[in-house]
């Protein structure tokens, strides 16, 4: 398979036009509505090949920013579906996303030079990330919550099992109703961050608040090209804030573990997430030696013949296979993309090529599918779906 030429022709597939608003769905059977890290994903290919369709990504999620910083994690697009909640936003959800943004906008502008997008995206960048800094910390601890595990992007992961309460073989309909269920539950709260940590789902994850870390970095740099000393003053100050929290709160046996609760209870499940904090160099040249060594190339744990697993094989809640898509074991680009980038950083260019290689074969076997079984490579989930695309970044 050529994938390059694949890759461009699924991307340009997927695009839609709405209202004057081009963004890519991805995948037009199962997922056909524009969602926030997707987007991310789509931009940050999309920039090497047609950057002003990247910009125009970036500017279809803008559109839809909250009055108070925040940006929803799917915009529906769609005229019959209007969730209009105190202070959303019609046609939207409410709630976020890992936030990708500043590094995506920073590749779009490194692939094309353009100071006059950044100049016009980065007030609702700082408004995003302050959102995040100011509404999801009410203790003031520099560790962000989530409000229910789809903000996490790993719908279903057993990270969030304790918290959400559900045992180890929920099913994927009910594990779906109870988050749903917490969907209701935060709007008519109102969304109030000190009731929800009291009583609610509300765990500082380790992939979100690593993601948040490096894009406030890359934020900081974009304010120092755009001569806002201010801004590059707090981003840098905020990210260095949050990884000392991190280290503080989650770092326990030589990896990062998300947490719940104002006492930060570690949440003691082996996941993937184990390898995010590479991407933001969170581990020290041997603390990473080891979760690469213990854990990455394990194949009693997280190294299968198809990839990383996303929740390691000795978990009781491991399931290599799933119904529709499922992040309780099975494999997934996004995932492999941030632990191609982390592996990368640290001078481990032999696994991250591995990385590379076994998504080009999972793509090679069964095309631009969801997600795929760790231990027979069988495909999932959506059907022309995009995130195979992030191979021709995993350079
Ligand atoms: C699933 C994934 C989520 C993704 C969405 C759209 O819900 O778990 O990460 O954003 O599909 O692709």
């Amino acid at each position: 398979m050529d994938i390059q030429r694949e890759a461009q022709k699924l991307i340009k597939e997927n695009r839609r036009t709405t209202e004057g608003h081009r963004y890519t769905v991805p995948s037009a059977g199962h997922h056909p509505y524009q969602w926030l890290w997707d987007s991310c994903f789509h931009a940050i290919v999309l920039a090497k090949f047609e950057p002003e369709v990247a910009r125009e990504e970036i500017r279809s999620l803008l559109c839809k920013q909250f009055e108070n910083g925040m940006i929803p994690h799917i915009i529906y697009w769609t005229p019959g579906v209007l969730h209009r909640f105190p202070w959303g936003v019609e046609g939207t959800s409410s709630l976020s996303q890992p936030p990708m943004l500043a590094y995506t906008v920073n590749e779009i502008h490194r692939n094309d030079p353009d100071k006059a997008f950044l100049r016009e995206v980065f007030p609702s960048l700082m408004k995003f990330y302050r959102f995040f800094i100011d509404e999801r910390d009410a203790r003031n601890v520099h560790l962000v919550g989530i409000i229910n595990p789809d903000e996490s992007g790993e719908d279903d992961s057993p990270r969030f099992d304790a918290p959400l309460g559900v045992p180890m073989d929920v099913t994927y309909k009910e594990h779906l109703a109870k988050r749903t269920e917490l969907v209701n539950a935060n709007r008519e709260g109102y969304f109030d961050v000190e009731t929800g940590g009291r009583d609610s789902f509300w765990v500082k994850d380790v992939p979100f608040n690593t993601i948040l870390v490096e894009n406030l970095r890359i934020l900081a740099h974009m304010a120092a090209l755009l001569e806002r000393k201010e801004d590059e003053a707090y981003t840098k100050r905020e990210a260095e804030l949050i990884a000392g929290a991190m280290r503080t709160h989650m770092f326990e046996e030589g990896v990062y573990w998300s947490v719940m609760g104002t006492t930060h209870k570690k949440l003691k499940v082996h996941t993937w997430a184990h390898f995010v904090p590479l991407f933001a160099g969170l581990y020290s040249p041997e603390e990473a030696e080891h979760v690469i060594e213990t854990h990455l190339r394990n194949e009693d744990t997280f190294k299968s013949p198809f990839g990383i697993r996303t929740v390691s094989r000795v978990e009781p809640a491991y399931r290599a296979s799933t119904e529709y898509f499922s992040w309780r074991g099975p494999v997934w680009f996004g995932p492999h993309w941030f632990v191609y980038k982390g592996l990368v950083r640290y001078g481990y260019l032999d696994d991250a090529r591995w990385v590379h290689d076994v998504s080009a074969e999972l793509l090679e076997r069964n095309g631009f599918r969801e997600c795929f079984n760790p231990e027979t490579g069988e495909a999932y989930g959506a059907k022309k779906f995009t995130w195979g695309c992030l191979v021709l970044d995993m350079t």
